[in-house]
């Protein structure tokens, strides 16, 4: 039987992968720009980090983990999320003890055990911000100047961002109990997930994608009338900070996030035209993660993005053609005697910074050339009998079609030339 990819996830062929190294080079040239340096964390990290990270009530703890156990029966977790492994790493190694705030950002796959989709996978995608160190809300202005300024970068402007304060410990508390007392007389109308989940959290109710059951707690309690004092300044100020720079945001009461870290503000961007999964990327603030993970009492915000969905986006939505990347110069070989002599070429030429290739098929010359074409190569060097006798190589334009012989250092002058002014 022939094996497969597994369920939920892919392959990314040559052809695609341009297009992701484009977006990445966008993500991270942007992150630096605002002070953000890489972290690369585990793929797996003890269960334990995302039941108290993330929350035991979340879909993705209590659903969507790919959780096993090693052969010293630890139980491992391919991680779902990066935000709970920074927060473990910035304990491990102390560096909370240096200089606030901390930022890094970081890229690569995350896994969650999710129904399949367009724009829904099982191994995806993210790139993701973290910020330690800092509770100014101007902080939080600057880390979603930073998510609008990829999407401007990518020429993805026409996006929705949603925006919402989900309190501190102190209002969040007093407000899930109004929830609760508000929802409790309605529960036997809700769905069987909203059912087991209210208790635990009732604010997920108000994420439920059932209209039935928002229909069932219509008139509930508003968060934002029940801020505390310090909370109402602190999303006043981030408001303020958005509105100064231009960042334009719909306040959203329903907008609760998948993941219980959460505390003041929260967000979430959304691209409408690429269909159901349009939440293209999602963060807030966790003032309480790090304490919770064991560490000191330092809080933090950041976002992620998710790479699938701005392929998508790029894909449906975008303004830029990408190019099949191409080689330089393919060598041809007229007669397999001249072997030696092409890989010797090719390998200067490589040397030297330029992108060469050769053939390996034992192919006759015409069907060498015929073959270069199809590498949609810039220039080809032919390799025969005169020119190795002679001490020359025929240099051949493949666009102008024009052919020089020339002298190998006179060559390499001729060819970067035109490729350094591409
Ligand atoms: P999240 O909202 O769970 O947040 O995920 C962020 C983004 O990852 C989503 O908006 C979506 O674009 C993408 N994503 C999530 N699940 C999938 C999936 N199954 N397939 C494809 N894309 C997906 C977090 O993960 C938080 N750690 C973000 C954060 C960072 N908050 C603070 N700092």
């Amino acid at each position: 039987m022939q094996v497969k990819a597994p369920r939920g996830t892919y392959d990314i062929l040559p052809q695609d992968s341009v297009k992701w190294q484009y977006i990445e080079k966008i993500m991270r040239d942007s992150a630096e720009s605002f002070g953000f340096r890489e972290i690369r964390t585990p793929l797996f990290e003890h269960s334990e980090l995302f039941q108290r990270g993330v929350g035991q009530g979340t879909d993705i703890v209590s659903k969507e983990m790919y959780s096993f156990n090693d052969r010293s029966r630890r139980s491992l977790t391919l991680r779902p999320e990066g935000t709970a492994p920074c927060a473990r790493a910035l304990i491990e190694h102390g560096i909370y003890s240096g200089v606030m705030p901390v930022k890094w950002y970081y890229l690569g796959p995350m896994f969650r055990y999710d129904r399949p989709q367009t724009g829904r996978y099982r191994q995806f995608h993210q790139f993701g911000v973290e910020a330690f160190g800092s509770n100014s809300p101007y902080l939080d202005a600057e880390i979603i100047i930073l998510l609008v300024e990829i999407l401007r970068r990518l020429g993805l402007d026409d996006y929705e961002l949603h925006l919402n304060s989900l309190g501190c410990s102190v209002c969040r508390d007093d407000y899930r109990q109004k929830l609760l007392q508000h929802i409790s007389p309605f529960k036997e109308q809700l769905c069987q997930d909203c059912q087991q989940r209210y208790m635990q959290n009732p604010l997920r109710v108000l994420d439920c994608k059932m209209e039935t059951c928002h229909q069932a707690i219509r008139g509930y309690p508003i968060f934002y009338d029940h801020l505390c004092p310090y909370c109402q300044e602190h999303y006043s100020r981030v408001q303020a900070a958005l509105q100064a720079n231009g960042v334009s945001y719909i306040h959203d009461n329903n907008l609760v996030r998948g993941l219980d870290y959460y505390s003041n503000t929260a967000f979430e961007i959304h691209l409408p035209g690429i269909g159901a999964q349009s939440a293209v990327g999602g963060g807030g603030r966790y003032d309480g993660l790090v304490k919770e993970l064991g560490g000191p009492d330092i809080p933090g915000i950041g976002f992620a993005l998710g790479m699938e969905r701005l392929l998508l986006a790029l894909d449906m939505l975008g303004k830029r053609e990408f190019s099949k990347p191409s080689l330089d110069v393919f060598v041809v070989v007229m007669n397999d005697a001249y072997e030696m002599q092409g890989l010797q070429l090719v390998s200067e030429l490589r040397r030297r910074g330029i992108r060469a290739d050769k053939d390996y098929g034992g192919r006759s010359g015409k069907a060498q050339m015929k073959y270069a074409g199809k590498t949609a190569a810039r220039f080809v060097v032919m390799v025969g009998e005169e020119e190795v006798e002679k001490h020359f190589w025929t240099l051949r334009d493949m666009q102008s079609k024009e052919q020089r012989q020339l002298g190998q250092e006179e060559l390499i002058d001729s060819i970067r030339s035109v490729i350094e002014t591409k």
